[in-house]
């Protein structure tokens, strides 16, 4: 993957310190035999098939906060930030680069690219911001790697439904790796904020999600009302799986669209917002496919909005 390839499909330009901090999340890319390549998409389709396969939603959250809690004790006794990297990263030695499918040696090529999309946000939308609320932020990491990347102190909000997030927070600050981050057990299908925990300033602070908002399916009407109406940021970004910005005619967009509504991932979000735009309650300022995905999907899409 080279500087040049990458800057051309991302949607508006990174600084220089952007690249000279990506040099040190390498992604090496191997081109795909036809026979892997069709072995992969064999994979992907038996993987729809699949009757067994686990949807997201409600009754998920025990799954949540026992994952978390292995991360949790690790990092208890470990104290290294590497123990917070959830598990599902470098399953296979596959991901997804510019819609298509890359076999990669480098066994964090997945975590790499996650790091490269989360150092793109930071340095395009969030640097400026002195409080970053994170929704659905499961061990923190994005939010250490932030913590690392942004020149200012900020302030982190760590927000998700699982406890053991809040407890991987308290770790966090108690050893020292992050200054400033509050955390409290977060229901995206019931929100509420903490009545202990200040407020962020109204229109002051940003509010992201990262591969979170993918677990509520259609049910994200509360978790809207209560960004745009209650706590207003000033902007409001997310990296979710989107079907309406993938297409249909092509056919790995097409077996990942399917794959979103097989484990009733969002469904609908981005038709939401384009309706309340429409209505005048927001804005959105750029809705667009990455360059990343994993084996199966490609679900780190770009929307980014504020309250009107
Ligand atoms: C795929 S993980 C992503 C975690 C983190 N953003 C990351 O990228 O590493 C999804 C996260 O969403 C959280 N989550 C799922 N449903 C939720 C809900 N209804 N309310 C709050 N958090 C939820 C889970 O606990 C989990 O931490």
């Amino acid at each position: 993957m080279d500087k040049l390839d990458l800057e051309q499909i991302l949607p508006l330009k990174p600084s220089e310190f952007f690249w000279e901090n990506i040099i040190n999340y390498p992604i090496d890319l191997i081109a795909l035999s036809k026979e892997e390549r069709d072995n992969c998409i064999l994979k992907i389709i038996k993987t729809l098939e699949d009757k067994s396969l686990i949807q997201a939603g409600r009754k998920r959250q025990n799954d949540w906060l026992k994952g978390w809690e292995e991360n949790l004790i690790n990092f208890a006794i470990s104290n290294d930030i590497k123990d917070l990297i959830p598990k599902y990263y470098n399953k296979f030695p596959y991901i997804r680069y510019k819609s298509d499918l890359y076999r990669v040696n480098n066994v964090n090529a997945e975590l790499n690219s996650v790091r490269i999309l989360i150092n793109y946000i930071a340095d395009i939308y969030l640097r400026n911001f002195e409080e970053i609320v994170e929704i659905g932020a499961g061990t923190c990491h994005h939010i250490l790697e932030l913590s690392k990347n942004l020149k200012r102190d900020t302030t982190f909000y760590a927000l998700d439904w699982s406890e053991s997030t809040t407890l991987i927070a308290e770790k966090l600050k108690e050893k020292n790796h992050i200054k400033s981050i509050h955390s409290f057990k977060f229901d995206f299908f019931n929100p509420l904020w903490h009545k202990e925990i200040k407020l962020p300033k109204e229109n002051k602070f940003a509010i992201y999600s990262f591969a979170a908002l993918e677990q509520i399916g259609q049910e994200f009407h509360n978790l809207f009302n209560f960004i745009n109406n209650t706590i207003k940021p000033k902007i409001v970004i997310h990296l979710e799986p989107i079907a309406e910005l993938l297409p249909q005619d092509q056919l790995l967009s097409y077996l990942s669209t399917k794959y979103f509504y097989k484990r009733n991932y969002l469904n609908g979000y981005y038709t939401f917002l384009k309706q309340k735009e429409k209505e005048g309650e927001i804005v959105i300022h750029e809705s667009s496919r990455m360059p990343f995905g994993s084996l199966f999907i490609e679900g780190y899409s770009l929307i980014v909005w504020s309250p009107l």
